[in-house]
């Protein structure tokens, strides 16, 4: 069983390597982009059905090998470990600092390639439940806006994804970005819009109380009020839950906190935050509390103002104007997490949907050091991420995988404290 596993493991570092050289080959070539992209592409799946044979199993430290997936596909659903982010080796690094770079401890797809009832998913949102159960949820159907688009929610436990189950539909009408967030109580929420485009969204949200195996009748938000748009709120100490919101109208978008004090019930919204004199400006903000104690709201931004905006409040009422960080936008969603140490990590695209980055802020915000790059491959769409930190003070990213799945990250920050 031992000499087993190794000579595999051998034969694995063989193909690795022999998959790296041809990559390398293949970039130095005058080959076409589409060509060498769709080779990495193919990599990729020689790398993940390496990884996702039984036996790479024992190599993955999260996996506990004594489980047995039962759900269809699951088999295909463990993670692995990347020893070095070898796919990285074909990527252009040129910010990045290489001395300090955040480590991938292991990466997979919540389902393999073609393993789901829709062609096309987006805009996912992940929650731990409790030490390695996770919830995701994703919108998902023929395209995005279809009026097959429905809300599916995904769990992980006992070391495999089980496969997508229907958190809500609407016949006729498209579903749009789901947000999960648990209270302290273990009461789970989770926020959708529905509506047949984007300007004529409503907001709504379900409630679990078994770690999401279950889900209340759908409950409609007043009107008006859209709920966490697409990131995950934050819980105040005062128990209010700080929701970033947005609306997206007639050469209009702009953003709100939306800020309910029992848990969903009743709602309070501030706003607008927007950049001055410009209405077709910022959505999706990142809400976050800053070490001296006030409120900021990192954004996406509109094509051309090509920056992630903030905005401050003293009193999470007033906010300020935006203003623009250094980080690269390309109109496109970011999402981030104040950890546990203070700092503020956040995930976004540079200057495409192609390219996903991984910085990180001491100082709330105000300046950013680039710490990783999640995945770069032109054509190709890696896009919406949602960022947690676990109870183990990992850093766990979802983000769109070209629209087809759904890929999960998990990263160790530098001066991690391990638990
Ligand atoms: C890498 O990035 C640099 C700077 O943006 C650019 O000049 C160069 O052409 C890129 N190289 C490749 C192979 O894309
Ligand atoms: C890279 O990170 C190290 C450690 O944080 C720091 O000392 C160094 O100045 C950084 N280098 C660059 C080019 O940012
Ligand atoms: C859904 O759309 C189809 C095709 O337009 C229509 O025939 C059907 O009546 C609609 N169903 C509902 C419940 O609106
Ligand atoms: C609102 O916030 C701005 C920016 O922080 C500040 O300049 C202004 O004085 C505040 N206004 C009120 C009424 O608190
Ligand atoms: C990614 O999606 C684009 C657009 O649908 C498609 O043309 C391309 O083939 C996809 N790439 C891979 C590697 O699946």
């Amino acid at each position: 069983m031992e000499s087993c596993t190794s000579r595999l493991h051998h034969f694995y570092i063989l193909v690795i390597t022999f998959g790296l050289v041809s990559l390398y080959i293949l970039a130095k070539s005058n080959l076409p982009r589409k060509i060498s992209g769709s080779c990495g592409a193919c990599y990729f799946s020689l790398l993940s059905f390496i990884s996702f044979s039984p036996a790479s199993a024992d190599l993955l430290p999260f996996h506990k090998s004594s489980n047995a997936c039962t759900e269809e596909h699951s088999s295909l659903h463990k993670g692995r470990i990347m020893e070095e982010k070898s796919y990285n080796t074909i990527n252009n690094f040129t910010k990045e600092n290489t001395t300090n770079r955040w480590q991938v401890v292991k990466e997979d797809f919540t389902f393999p390639a073609g393993g789901a009832p829709f062609n096309s998913c987006h805009a996912s949102t992940i929650v731990e439940v409790d030490k390695d159960i996770f919830l995701v949820a994703y919108f998902g159907g023929s395209y995005e806006g279809a009026p097959d688009v429905k809300i599916w929610v995904q769990r992980y436990s006992n070391g495999c994804w089980q496969g997508p189950k229907i958190a809500d539909e609407q016949t006729n009408v498209s579903m749009w970005n789901p947000v999960l967030f648990q209270l302290p109580s273990k009461e789970i929420l989770l926020f959708y819009k529905i509506g047949q485009e984007v300007q004529k969204w409503s907001g709504c949200m379900k409630r679990s109380y078994d770690g999401g195996l279950t889900w209340s009748k759908r409950e409609q938000l007043p009107p008006g009020i859209l709920g966490p748009i697409k990131n995950k709120p934050i819980l105040l100490d005062d128990g209010r839950l700080f929701c970033g919101s947005s609306v997206e109208s007639w050469n209009s978008w702009g953003s709100w906190v939306e800020v309910t004090e029992d848990s969903g019930k009743t709602w309070r919204k501030y706003g607008p935050i927007w950049l001055e004199g410009e209405t077709l400006g910022v959505i999706q903000p990142v809400p976050y509390q800053t070490a001296k104690g006030t409120y900021r709201v990192l954004l996406r931004s509109f094509e051309g103002i090509g920056r992630v905006c903030i905005s401050e409040s003293e009193d999470g009422v007033n906010w300020s104007y935006v203003r623009q960080t250094e980080l690269p936008n390309p109109n496109s969603g970011i999402d981030g997490t104040k950890m546990k140490d203070g700092r503020l990590v956040l995930a976004y695209n540079t200057d495409s949907r192609a390219c996903l980055k991984v910085a990180v802020s001491a100082d709330d915000g105000d300046s950013w050091e680039e710490k990783l790059t999640l995945d770069n491959t032109d054509n190709m769409e890696f896009s919406y991420p949602a960022v947690i930190q676990t109870s183990d003070n990992l850093i766990h990213v979802t983000y769109t995988y070209n629209r087809t799945q759904i890929k999960h990250v998990v990263v160790e920050p530098d001066n991690m404290v391990k638990l």
